[in-house]
C-alpha cells in the first residue's frame, strides 16, 4: 500500500473481530515500525507495551475501567480488540541525550534544559510514532483505534504490567480486524467526518492567507 493511500484510508476502527487475534509477528513489525519515527536528537523517549494474549488485554481493561459498572458501548466495542499497544514516553531520555556534549551549548556549560524544548518533545515524538504504528496497522489490513488512558489509572496501569515510574502514557491503540459493532450500526448513524478544511489548517506565507 502506498503511504497516501494508507494516510488517506486510515479511519479510527472502534469495534474488532475477536476471534482474529494479531499474529505477533505483526505486533512486532507495527512496533518496529513505530520505533523508526523521528525524535528530537534522537532521544527515542518511547516505550510501547504490547498486549495480545487474552488475560492481559483482559487485565488492561480490568485495572482501566470501573469494577461493577456495566460498559458503555464505546468500551463494548473496544473490549473487542484483540491486542493493545501502549506507548509509554520518557522525559529523561531527553535530559539524558541533550546534556551530552553535542547538544550541550558552547563550553558544556548547564543548560537550561527546561527551556530547551518549546513543547515536551518526549511527548510529541512518541505520537509521532505511533501515527507511524497506525499507518503500518492500515498496510497489514488491520482496524486501530488510538485512545487515552484514563490519568486516575496510570499507576493502575504501571502497576499491572511493571511499567517504570519515569514513564508516561502518551497514549494506547487497541488493534485487529475491523468487523461490526457488537451492539449493531451506531444509533444516531455513523460519526460525519469533522477533518478540518484544508483552506483553515495550511497558510500561505502569512498565517490567515489559505494555501491553495
Ligand atoms: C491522542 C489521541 C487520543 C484519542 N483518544 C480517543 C479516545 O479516548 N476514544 C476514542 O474513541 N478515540 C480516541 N481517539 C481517536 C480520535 O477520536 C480520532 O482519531 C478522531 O476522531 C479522528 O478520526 P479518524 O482517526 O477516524 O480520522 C484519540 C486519538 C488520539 C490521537
Amino acid at each position: 500500500m502506498h503511504v497516501p493511500d494508507a494516510v488517506r484510508a486510515r479511519r479510527a476502527q472502534r469495534s474488532f473481530d475477536p476471534a482474529a487475534p494479531v499474529p505477533r509477528a505483526v505486533l512486532h513489525d507495527l512496533v518496529d515500525l513505530a520505533s523508526r519515527a523521528p525524535s528530537a536528537g534522537a532521544s527515542q523517549g518511547w516505550d510501547f507495551l504490547a498486549l495480545s494474549r487474552s488475560r492481559d488485554v483482559a487485565r488492561y481493561w480490568e485495572v482501566t475501567t470501573e469494577a461493577g459498572r456495566a460498559p458503555d458501548r464505546w468500551l463494548r466495542g473496544l473490549r473487542t480488540a484483540p491486542a493493545l499497544v501502549v506507548a509509554w514516553s520518557r522525559e529523561e531520555a531527553y535530559r539524558e541525550r541533550y546534556a551530552l556534549a553535542d547538544k550541550a551549548s558552547g563550553d558544556h556549560a548547564p543548560v537550561d534544559l527546561a527551556a530547551r524544548w518549546p513543547v515536551p518533545y518526549w511527548h510529541v515524538d512518541t505520537g509521532m510514532a505511533v501515527a507511524l504504528l497506525l499507518l503500518g496497522a492500515e498496510d497489514a489490513g488491520l482496524g486501530a483505534c488510538p485512545f487515552g488512558v484514563p490519568t486516575a489509572r496510570v499507576d493502575a496501569v504501571r502497576a499491572a504490567f511493571g511499567v517504570p515510574p519515569d514513564r508516561t502514557p502518551v497514549m494506547a491503540v487497541a488493534l485487529g480486524t475491523p468487523a461490526p459493532h457488537p451492539d449493531g450500526p451506531p444509533p444516531d448513524g455513523p460519526r460525519p467526518s469533522r477533518r478540518r478544511p484544508l483552506e483553515d489548517v495550511a497558510h500561505d506565507g502569512r498565517f490567515g492567507t489559505p494555501l491553495r
